[in-house]
């Protein structure tokens, strides 16, 4: 796990879309996880703007998308298929059909869920997943106590989960309580996982899941076990790691020819 400590979610954003330039330049058919929710706005902004401007193009890329609400209409603004249009996808030149979510308005959802991860295998693998945590430790949308190993499923949403996504919605009445969500055990067959956090109410989950042990209870932390795992994160996500010195150190002293 490599921890990389930046002075804001713009040199985040950057320093994830240089990542994600490489991949695409040199594997133009590469395949893209996609989070929602606040944390990779800078990085989408970041890639918008490169394709705007330095003709970064994803028409052969793929993106598949972590997890997606239950109950909510197709169509809804809050839907993360929605979310990923208006805030990535439909921004850069991705082929529609080359973008994927889970179907979370399934008659059967676990027949769906089954088809999710079998078109991620047909796609090749993620090559790289960017990811947010949630203040109690999740990725995609795997809740404290979830499986380490687990693939595409649906879960029931904690509260606080719902309690922190009610400001997409106009009340928390609104927010659905179910979710499908790619499993752990999806996130970690992808190549790199990029993970980004700023603000100061990451850094109890960010010193959780990178110091804390691996457990099923900070989901996160599964990360440690990942073999090219890169955790971007702003000064005040990283105020409680004790190890700070020793990776910004090591970040400082990198070579250069290895990239992230
Ligand atoms: C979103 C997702 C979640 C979020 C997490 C952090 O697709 O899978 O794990 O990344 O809840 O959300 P933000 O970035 O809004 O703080």
């Amino acid at each position: 796990m490599e921890v990389i400590i930046l002075p804001s979610s713009k040199e985040i954003g950057a320093l994830a879309a240089d990542a994600i330039e490489e991949l695409v330049r040199t594997k133009p058919a590469a395949v893209l996880g996609l989070a929602t929710g606040s944390s990779p706005l800078p990085i989408y902004d970041e890639l918008a703007r490169r394709h705007d401007q330095d003709g970064l193009s994803f028409t052969q890329a793929h993106g598949f998308a972590l997890d997606e609400y239950v109950g909510l209409p197709v169509g809804h603004p809050e839907s993360y298929r929605e979310v990923i249009r208006r805030e990535f996808t439909n921004r850069v030149d991705v082929a529609p059909d080359n973008v994927h979510g889970p179907d979370g308005s399934a008659a059967d959802i676990q027949a769906a869920c089954l088809g999710y991860e079998e078109a991620i295998k047909a796609a090749g693998g993620v090559d790289l997943q960017i990811l947010g945590v949630g203040t109690n430790g999740h990725i995609g949308f795997n809740e404290p106590g979830s499986s380490l190993a687990s693939r595409t499923r649906i879960k029931t949403l904690a509260d606080q989960t719902r309690q922190d996504n009610a400001r997409f919605f106009d009340t928390i009445d609104q927010v659905p309580h179910h979710v499908v969500t790619q499993g752990l055990g999806t996130i970690m067959a992808a190549r790199h996982v990029v993970l980004v956090a700023f603000g100061a109410g990451k850094a109890a989950a960010v010193r959780d899941f990178v110091e804390g042990p691996v457990t099923a209870s900070c989901p996160a932390s599964v990360l440690q076990f990942h073999p090219h795992a890169t955790i971007l994160v702003d000064e005040a996500a990283a105020a409680q790691l004790a190890g700070a010195a020793t990776y910004r150190h090591a970040y400082d002293n990198k070579p250069e020819w290895q990239g992230l």
